[in-house]
């Protein structure tokens, strides 16, 4: 069994900040997005990983990734243009070769791991399997149907009429079969070769189509909101009691509240579920729940909660931040002039609310 790991696109939802990064590498709870992909794959027992990239941010998930050893994988790197899903499928065919492989898309988070799914396709020797969730808007998604005993019977990408609520979460399993049902689609009305539209081929084909139900939770990270809600959730189900900064007497954490080394807390409350990274100054403020902070950071003076802030990024004298998605380099600070004008150096593509 092979991996292959989709971690290319535009991420044009999360611009500015995909300017200088890709959207699988936005950190959740202070790890990249695509780093909880890899550990999923790796802890399915899966070594042969290949990593699909857009020519404009594939360099920084190199860099993230390296050789894949961190995770115990081999990794190889295919570019292609984003033209579907299938069509990444279609690119990575020399290194798929005659093999089955699991698909997973790099900036989707799922609550539990995949190895039970993996052992299913072997078990039942499927030719697809595909993992789904119950939502409340269909349309946004690939939707499935079933049949009383759990076969896929009818597959369509982003239907306007909804045919169930189930939508596809991005991870499938194929067997080489997935090829020959690639070179039978078209592209969809988006101009993408659509996975959803392969795998209704393969059951024309007859081939043996099954589904499992997600029970936990999925986040599919594409917008700021979702990345802060992936936030909350992964820091309320992994965030251990871990300080190994310094906090002087005047400072009080409560909760789960993890602390990089290196970094230092003066006179300041931090309350938990918060991370923060290593190197990064917190005086005279107070860090709320749900809060991650990245490495080298400098928050004086203000109060913070639910929000992710980047790497060296800096608020200053900030009364109170809430609901926010910080980059990186970035400074926030108060305005001393007395006639309260707003004095803004904003990156392109960027969303304030004043
Ligand atoms: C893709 C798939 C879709 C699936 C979704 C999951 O959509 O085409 O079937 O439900 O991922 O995130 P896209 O993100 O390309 O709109």
């Amino acid at each position: 069994m092979k991996a292959l790991i989709l971690s290319g696109g535009k991420g044009t939802r999360l611009r500015p900040l995909t300017f200088t990064t890709a959207k699988q590498l936005i950190p959740v709870a202070n790890k990249p997005i695509l780093g909880y992909v890899l550990d999923q794959t790796s802890q399915a027992g899966i070594e042969d990983t290949a990593i699909i990239i857009a020519h404009e941010t594939g360099e920084y998930v190199k860099d993230y990734v390296k050789d894949g050893s961190a995770w115990r994988i081999r990794v190889t790197y295919i570019p292609q243009e984003p033209l579907g899903l299938a069509h990444a499928v279609k690119t990575a065919k020399n290194f798929l070769k005659d093999e089955p492989f699991v698909m997973c898309l790099g900036d989707n988070l799922l609550g539990e791991g995949i190895k039970k799914l993996v052992e299913k396709f072997k078990k039942e020797k499927l030719d697809a399997l595909i993992l789904l969730k119950e939502v409340e808007n269909p349309t946004a998604f690939g939707v499935a149907v079933l049949d009383d005993k759990g076969n896929v019977v009818k597959l369509i990408e982003k239907p306007k009429q909804p045919p169930s609520n189930l939508a596809l979460v991005g991870v499938y399993i194929f067997s080489p079969r997935i090829h020959d049902a690639i070179d039978k689609i078209k592209p969809s009305w988006r101009n993408e070769l659509e996975i959803t539209d392969a795998i209704q081929e393969l059951i024309n084909m007859g081939c043996k189509v099954k589904s499992e139900i997600l029970k936990s939770w999925w986040l599919d990270t594409g917008k700021k909101d979702d990345i802060l809600t992936a936030n909350s959730i992964v820091l309320d189900e992994y965030v251990k009691n871990e300080i190994h900064g310094s906090l002087d007497k005047k400072s009080k954490v409560t909760g789960r509240v993890k602390i990089d080394i290196g970094t230092v807390v003066i006179n300041s409350i931090i309350r938990g579920p918060v991370v923060i990274g290593k190197n990064s100054h917190i005086e005279n403020s107070f860090i709320g729940p749900y809060t991650s902070i990245g490495d080298d950071t400098k928050i004086i003076d203000s109060s913070i909660e639910h929000c992710v802030i980047l790497n060296n990024a800096e608020v200053r004298e900030i009364e109170r931040l809430e609901d926010s998605l910080i980059g990186k380099e970035v400074k926030v600070s108060k305005n001393h002039n007395s006639h309260k004008a707003l004095r803004l150096m904003i990156g392109d593509y960027s969303e304030i609310e004043v």
